[in-house]
């Protein structure tokens, strides 16, 4: 039987999701936190694991390079993948927010400047509620925008809050509730569906 390719997106997921698999009895031998190791087998080589950066995940698996990916439902929303998602882990639990200074105008402008690491989402978001946005896209620490006056407000994901507050920053709306899920390649999903089923029975089976 060939093994099936994991793909775990490098950062806030791939601790949590290792330990879920470690519950799962699917143990990663050559696995530690600090390892710059990109390929790994479990132990009894059912699986091969590969890191890849969170937002190029979708795409190892819609293409079919990952049988299966576990990535959180933000990069999800905002890529719109061609796959299968088949099971909310319920771990790496976040939401996905606008949030801005207390004191300044949000329900009520008609336009503002949002930055964000996801556009699409933004997008959506600001279509529906009727407000002329100009997003400006980045990679990181996007709560900085705001500080320096280079957006009104950003939509990003929070998970303890700490980020905002220690930036004197509050949520002003709420756009979705976050975890990490699993998806699945769909023509791999036809031609290794007992391998697939079995492994998603093995996680549900902890996640109960
Ligand atoms: C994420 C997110 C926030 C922070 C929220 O960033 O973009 O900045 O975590 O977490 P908190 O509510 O627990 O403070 P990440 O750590 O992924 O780093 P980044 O800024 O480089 O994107």
């Amino acid at each position: 039987m060939s093994y099936l390719t994991l793909a775990i997106g490098s950062g806030r997921t791939a601790n949590k999701a290792m330990k879920l698999l470690s519950k799962a009895g699917i143990e990663f031998p050559d696995f530690h936190n600090n390892s710059r190791k990109l390929v790994i087998f479990d132990e009894k080589k059912r699986l091969k694991l590969i890191f890849v950066k969170a937002v190029d995940l979708p795409t190892y698996v819609e293409k079919g390079a990952a049988d299966v990916g576990i990535i959180g439902k933000d990069t999800i929303m905002e890529e719109r993948p061609d796959v299968y998602e088949l099971l909310d882990l319920d771990v790496s639990k976040c939401k996905v927010v606008v949030a801005g200074f207390a004191d300044r105008e949000y329900e009520t402008a008609k336009s503002l400047t949002v930055a964000s690491k996801y556009p699409e989402i933004t997008k959506a978001f600001f279509e529906e509620k009727g407000i002329r946005i100009e997003t400006i896209k980045l990679n990181g620490s996007i709560e900085l925008a705001p500080l320096i006056g280079m957006s009104d407000v950003i939509v990003d994901i929070v998970e303890t809050g700490t980020t905002l507050k220690q930036n004197g920053l509050i949520i002003l709306d709420e756009i979705a509730d976050v975890s990490a899920r699993l998806i699945v390649n769909k023509a791999s999903y036809a031609t290794k569906t007992n391998q697939i089923q079995q492994f998603i029975n093995e996680i549900k089976e902890v996640l109960e």
